[in-house]
């Protein structure tokens, strides 16, 4: 009875979009798409190749040429590939979170990934999660979504997302990253991280991931079903 919808999910790093986003794909069948990992997949190829991250015309042009493939494991875990070489764990690196914004307020680079995301998303059955889902990607969304949560809680989340990946972490350090990545996000010329008017803004600081999809599940059942 959901066929065909497309949900988005936006807000800024560490609100828990990622585990919100996949756990409610895995409820309603549908298709997840992490559009972060797509800015991070374009990161990482332009520290291997040496781009500049000045260099919007060199970064342009490597959106526009990359080949950036999406998989989804069984359990719902996106793995992302260049040109066929799986770079999933490699885009996590902190090395690459420093740098991403950068690209990501490239404005060429952000014309190629949203054409790239709207083919993906065209069928629809999705949930697409990213920043300006909402707002420029899938404006004519049928859910749209703003997860947001207090500072230190989204800096407490990414610092047990990368423990858990081994990396040893100063939470004070973190906090005035995430910061100064959300400033970078927000107040880019091109597409800044902002809820869509008619988006539902949702705080996550005090509750779980699966009581945020059970709210969503029920707001799409009482307008769907
Ligand atoms: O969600 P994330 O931390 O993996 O996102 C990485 C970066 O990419 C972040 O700085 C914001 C940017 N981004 C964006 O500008 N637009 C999107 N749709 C998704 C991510």
């Amino acid at each position: 009875m959901f066929l065909g919808l497309k949900i988005a999910i936006d807000g800024p790093a560490g609100a828990g979009k990622s585990t919100v986003a996949k756990k409610l794909a895995c409820r309603l069948g549908f298709l997840y798409i992490d559009t972060g990992a797509m800015y991070r997949a374009v990161t990482y190829e332009a520290l291997l190749k040496g781009v500049s991250m000045e260099d919007e015309i060199a970064l342009t042009d490597l959106a526009r040429n990359i080949n950036i493939t999406l998989s989804v494991d069984p359990d719902n875990e996106t793995r992302i590939f260049v040109d066929l070489m799986e770079v999933t764990r490699e885009i996590r690196e902190p090395v690459i979170s420093r740098h991403v914004s950068l690209v990501a307020r490239v404005s060429g680079v952000r014309r190629e990934l949203v054409r790239l995301q709207q083919q993906m998303a065209a069928a629809g059955g999705v949930v697409m999660e990213g920043r300006d889902i909402g707002t420029v990607v899938l404006p004519d969304a049928d859910f749209k979504f703003y997860l947001t949560a207090s500072p230190l809680e989204r800096a407490k989340r990414r610092a047990r997302e990368l423990e858990e990946n081994g990396h040893r972490i100063d939470l004070d350090q973190l906090a005035g990253e995430i910061a100064e990545r959300d400033k970078i996000d927000s107040t880019r010329v091109t597409d800044p991280l902002r809820p869509a008017t008619e988006a539902e803004i949702i705080d996550c600081s005090a509750v779980d991931a699966e009581q945020v999809v059970q709210m969503i599940v029920e707001k799409v059942a009482g307008r769907i079903g």
